[in-house]
């Protein structure tokens, strides 16, 4: 029996726990799950019911008990909390089948006094936010749609960096559990071979000098088939399956990748950017090399050093000059043939 009564979702959450702990595919009895439980063997009937709703295979014998098969293939809240080591990533999950952008209810929940970690997860988007106003296709079933509601207690004009800080801790941590050497392109793209895989929106509610919250906005590309996007974008991105040769468990990705995020904002907080400048390095995929950026105001060219303490881009250009870019678009250089972002306005990469 638990001490005190578990709430409808902390039932949910511990009769999973019970069942899968007989994964091996032994049946637990319905009298056992009532005791522990505290519940009627009917209630617990309702509750695996609720489950195979929500896409889980378990076996019911009757009288004999239940067996659980198999999750499904999804970010359900009681999946992703499973395991799951963050104190406060993730630790309430707002899981969306379908939404339009899950920045956009981020930051909704946020205007309405959400914690501080509060993670919003969509099986897929219909108008998915890229950067520089494009936009992320989001279809169901194989990527990463992701939006954590942060409220960092730094000051607004240091908040660019937080998305420096995500995508140098997602490139690692994804490396970690792939070993598919993902690189990040300043600032916020993740590469592998050549090709996005995936990318972060960084969006803020603040005033002069205070901030109100901060959305960190994920897409990652898991298990997408090229076929799935428009044909003008197969040839510059990739998925982490693509790569892999075989499709990856999106739930267990996403622990790791709350893990590291967690870990790292909070190290941010503490300590500043100065820890990840080297971290940037070991892990871009332009430092060394010619790159062209298109900002608003014009077009750089040059070779690409290293990341500033604001952030920012330091290029030597031709002329030799160092000069320190804080926003723009960078296409690496190759044979002198422009991997030019400027003729590809409309979506990604
Ligand atoms: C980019 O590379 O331009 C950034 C892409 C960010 C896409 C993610 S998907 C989850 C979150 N919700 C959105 O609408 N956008 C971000």
């Amino acid at each position: 029996m638990l001490q005190g009564k578990p709430n409808r979702r902390e039932t949910l959450d511990i009769l999973l726990k019970l069942l899968r702990r007989e994964d091996a595919g032994r049946i637990v009895s319905g009298a056992l799950l009532s005791e522990v439980l505290g519940i009627s063997r009917t209630a617990v009937w309702k509750r695996v019911k609720q489950l195979r709703g929500r896409g889980y295979e378990i076996e019911s014998t009757p009288s004999a008990g239940y067996r659980f098969i198999s999750a499904p293939d999804k970010l359900l809240p009681e999946e992703i909390r499973d395991g799951l080591k963050t104190r406060t990533f993730g630790r309430v999950i707002s899981y969306l089948e379908q939404t339009d952008s899950t920045n956009r209810v981020a930051g909704e929940l946020a205007r309405q006094g959400a914690d501080h970690g509060t993670l919003v997860a969509a099986d897929a988007q219909t108008h998915g936010k890229g950067r520089l106003g494009r936009s992320w296709i989001s279809p169901p079933g194989c990527g990463l749609y992701l939006s954590l509601i942060l409220r960092p207690p730094i000051h607004p004009s240091v908040i660019p960096l937080i998305t420096l800080v995500a995508a140098v801790s997602l490139c690692e941590s994804l490396n970690l559990q792939t070993a598919l050497g993902v690189q990040v392109k300043w600032p916020n793209d993740l590469w592998i071979a050549g090709k996005k895989v995936g990318g972060i929106l960084t969006e803020m509610s603040a005033d002069m000098d205070q901030v109100r919250h901060v959305i960190l906005g994920i897409g990652i590309n898991v298990n997408l088939s090229l076929s799935r996007l428009p044909s003008d974008l197969r040839d510059r991105t990739t998925s982490l399956s693509r790569e892999n040769g075989r499709p990856l468990n999106r739930v267990a990705l996403l622990r790791g990748l709350l893990d590291s995020l967690e870990h790292d904002y909070d190290l941010f907080c503490e300590k500043g950017f100065k820890p990840f400048r080297r971290r940037w390095a070991g892990a871009s995929m332009t430092f060394g090399r010619s790159v062209r950026v298109q900002m608003p105001q014009g077009v750089i060219r040059g070779v690409a050093h290293e990341i500033d303490e604001r952030g920012g881009l330091r290029i030597e250009t031709e002329n030799g000059r160092m000069e320190a870019v804080l926003c723009g678009d960078v296409a690496v250089v190759m044979d002198d043939n422009i991997a030019g972002d400027e003729k590809r306005k409309q979506r990604r990469p």
